[in-house]
């Protein structure tokens, strides 16, 4: 580790003035309710882990049927639009800044969230070969997905807009694009969920078309500098694979980066990734932008990348659920508290805003 540490100096992150570089990782928690209201106790949960010098909330859909586990947040409706209201407020009040993730689940879906009944949506009708989907009822199989029409791509794109501003109105400072772990945008990128043969499937500049017309969409409600793109080029968690991930993200990131965006937020490897197929260095060479890094980074990994210049920004996932003052604790080399995995995914107010500070 470097003599000074680099993870408590400030940054100009975009349009951000950043306290820290200790990025509190956006995280599923399950604890809106059922018309996807996020309640006061997040409010509380949030703005407990204000410290951060960024928080990215949990995935919020964009859409009633980008939807796919239970008592996920939206940011579509009025009422979630109040609700989140309470939370950046919270956040504001602890002196914290806060960006909402736009998600939407594509095919990680199940007809009882579409409002048609129908099966949920993908660029291609091929379900994932593995894993079950989490509904109100328990979980369930797979069901294979319906392609979508050029026309309800569209509506999409306009539902992510219209979300994006949304969020403007909740009073976040920003928006991070979903586009990693095999949801919809993710669905499109990778050759093995997407096998369209109109514009946004094949070569790879018609697989990156669906993120970059999203993701100008959603510029058209906020400043670039206030917008992020969070991406998983190594993963395989909900059955993605690429036959070529290098050759598609390069692409991809590329193109992001002629929109000078805040940040690119790369999430190098998740437990069960068993390849790196695009690196850190990498990413960074064809972003040429503000990198936050992911992936069971310790405190001494976080050090290293960002002397190093590998990253400008450390996100940091499970540490942030049971250390609420994780910042001050890794200043101190304090001890951190342990998570619990069984409160992870809903649930009440028990492992979720009632772990210790120091
Ligand atoms: C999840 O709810 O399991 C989940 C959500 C978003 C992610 C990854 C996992 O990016």
């Amino acid at each position: 580790m470097s003599a000074k540490p680099v993870l408590f100096s400030s940054v100009k992150l975009g349009a951000w003035s950043l306290k820290n570089r200790v990025v509190m990782a956006p995280m599923t928690r399950n604890r809106a309710d059922r018309a996807g209201v996020p309640q006061q106790l997040m409010a509380t949960y949030y703005a407990q882990r204000a410290s951060a010098g960024l928080i990215i909330s949990e995935a919020s859909q964009v859409m009633p049927g980008g939807q796919g586990y239970p008592c996920t947040p939206g940011i579509y409706s009025a009422e979630q639009v109040t609700g989140w209201r309470a939370i950046t407020s919270a956040v504001h009040r602890a002196g914290g800044t806060i960006v909402l993730q736009l998600w939407h689940v594509g095919r990680i879906s199940h007809p009882s969230y579409q409002p048609n009944g129908l099966a949920p949506v993908a660029p291609s009708a091929i379900k994932p070969s593995s894993g079950e989907v989490f509904t109100y009822e328990g979980p369930k199989p797979f069901e294979t997905p319906r392609a979508l029409e050029q026309g309800e791509i569209a509506e999409i794109i306009t539902a992510y807009q219209h979300a994006a501003r949304s969020a403007r109105e909740a009073g976040f400072d920003g928006v991070e694009v979903h586009a990693a772990n095999g949801y919809l945008i993710d669905q499109f990128l990778r050759d093995g969920t997407n096998k369209r043969t109109d514009q946004y499937g094949g070569s790879a500049d018609n697989r990156c078309r669906f993120l970059f017309e999203v993701t100008d969409a959603v510029l058209q409600e906020w400043e670039s500098g206030r917008v992020g793109v969070r991406i998983s080029p190594n993963g395989t968690f909900n059955d993605m694979s690429d036959s070529d991930p290098k050759a598609i993200f390069k692409v991809a990131i590329e193109g992001l980066r002629a929109r000078k965006l805040a940040y690119l937020h790369f999430i190098e490897r998740m437990a069960q990734d068993p390849v790196i197929h695009a690196t850190l260095a990498e990413v960074r060479s064809w972003f040429n932008g503000a990198v936050i890094v992911n992936g069971g980074y310790t405190q001494e990994r976080a050090e290293e990348v960002l002397s190093e210049g590998l990253a400008d920004l450390v996100a940091f996932g499970v540490p942030f659920i049971a250390n609420p003052d994780l910042v001050e604790r890794m200043s101190q080399h304090a001890a951190l508290n342990s998570a619990d995995p069984s409160t992870f995914y809903g649930g009440d107010h028990r492992g979720y805003t009632d772990y210790p500070t120091l």
